[in-house]
């Protein structure tokens, strides 16, 4: 890329703002247009470069935009084609391919190809109707995970406690009635017991560098309790993936997925984010792939995340990858996600917020936008997750603090987060 070049970013949540910022950030960039983006990503100037929204269809946007690269943040848009439809419009894009994306797509399409690549995966069933869910269902000692074949919003997984749970999961999905088409094919999976971590790879079809372990913190509650929501805090690097366990994963996962996407024929080219499950016993389990990074695992692996990133995607959208581009500063980050009123079943919106100012001011930390948006000169909520309080320290314990120092000076009616992110792993670092 030349100096000054220009990234469109497609989508509107805390990974795009944190994204968008990363990039800025690098020496080859002099502007980022996020398109729709929130009220983080409006116009504004940082570190002297132009930061901007852009309302409309991606292509449009991109054709008006003449960008140099094209960085697409949600599953839904990689999963519907965009990447192919852009780079038809000859633009160059930081994506998988509409087939690739069928690693995140569908889950039965990824069992079967985790299983044939000899990735460590739970034994499983794929399943269209009832009489084969049923013998699937009771083929597990245990009562097994139920999972929506396609995209559902990060709500196609039920982990049921007894076989007639599971066997009401299925029949919900099957029927059209939970999901519609998205689960009229079911997975069956074994349930794997352990703790999860997210692992990202930055591809480029064949070269690949890995990113710090992070840690997600699914349900709503402390103590992981309540319901699931897309994540309420995130941490990185998480111990829990010590360098044995990284040099494993980096083998047994992403080399295997990278050469068996290649040699199927659909190379892998943009983020690879693996979930895994790490047993008691230090063992490895992949939970699900997904082709896009993770919200909010970005917000902590830009702030650990050193060297020129925009030259990094660029060269993998190419294929053409260095990884000596990129390297990993010995800090700790940690991210607090403060949500909406209501949040996961029915967000209020239309909360003022306030004290962003204030929460930015404390040393390290950088607050991404997500449910957000502008009324006149205000800040008010949009959406479930409002904001990601990212802060950056020396070691864990200090992100940690720092973190929540800021978490507790922003404030709207309503405001919900958790006082735990991270606590597992303090005093680790
Ligand atoms: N934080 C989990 C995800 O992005 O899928």
């Amino acid at each position: 890329m030349t100096k000054a070049s220009k990234i469109l970013i497609v989508g509107s949540g805390g990974r795009e703002h944190a994204l968008a910022l990363r990039l800025l950030a690098c020496a080859s960039v002099g502007e980022v247009l996020v398109t729709p983006g929130n009220a983080g990503t409006e116009a504004s100037r940082v570190t002297g470069k132009l930061l901007r929204s852009a309302a409309g269809d991606a292509l449009e946007v991109a054709a008006r935009a003449s960008p140099d690269l094209v960085v697409i943040g949600p599953e839904v848009p990689l999963c519907e084609g965009l990447t192919d439809r852009l780079i038809a419009a000859g633009h160059a894009v930081f994506g998988p391919t509409q087939r690739a994306a069928q690693l995140e797509g569908s889950k039965a399409f990824m069992k079967r190809f985790a299983a044939r690549h000899h990735i460590p995966t739970g034994r499983f069933h794929v399943v269209t109707d009832m009489a084969a869910a049923e013998r699937a269902i009771y083929d597990f000692p245990a009562p097994p995970v139920i999972k929506a074949d396609g995209l559902a919003a990060g709500k196609g997984v039920v982990v049921a406690e007894t076989h007639r749970g599971a066997l009401a999961a299925a029949s919900g999905m099957l029927s059209g009635a939970a999901f519609g088409a998205a689960g009229r094919t079911v997975v069956i999976e074994e349930r794997v017991q352990g703790a999860e971590a997210s692992m990202h790879a930055i591809c480029d079809g064949e070269r690949f560098v890995l990113l710090p372990a992070a840690q997600d913190h699914k349900r709503i509650f402390d103590g992981d309790r309540g319901p699931n929501t897309g994540g309420m805090g995130t941490y990185a690097p998480a111990p829990l993936v010590t360098p044995a366990l990284e040099r494993r994963i980096r083998r047994e996962v992403f080399e295997r997925a990278l050469q068996g996407m290649k040699a199927d024929g659909h190379p892998f080219r943009g983020v690879l984010f693996a979930g895994l499950m790490i047993t008691a016993g230090g063992d490895l389990s992949l939970l699900e792939f997904n082709v896009r990074f993770g919200d909010p695992e970005t917000q902590v692996l830009m702030a650990v995340l050193e060297g020129d990133v925009a030259e990094a995607l660029s060269a993998a959208s190419r294929g053409e990858l260095q990884p000596e581009l990129l390297h990993v500063s010995r800090d700790h980050a940690v991210c607090v996600v403060l949500a909406a009123a209501g949040y996961p079943d029915a967000p209020r919106t239309g909360d003022v917020i306030t004290g962003l100012g204030d929460a930015e001011s404390v040393t390290g930390v950088t607050v991404f936008h997500s449910g957000t948006k502008l009324q006149g000169s205000q800040v008010v909520t949009s959406g479930g997750r409002v904001l990601g309080v990212t802060a950056r320290g020396a070691t864990l314990d200090e992100a940690h603090e720092r973190a929540y120092q800021a978490a507790e000076l922003i404030r709207f009616e309503g405001r919900q987060f958790r006082r735990d992110i991270a606590a597992r792993a303090l005093g680790s670092s």
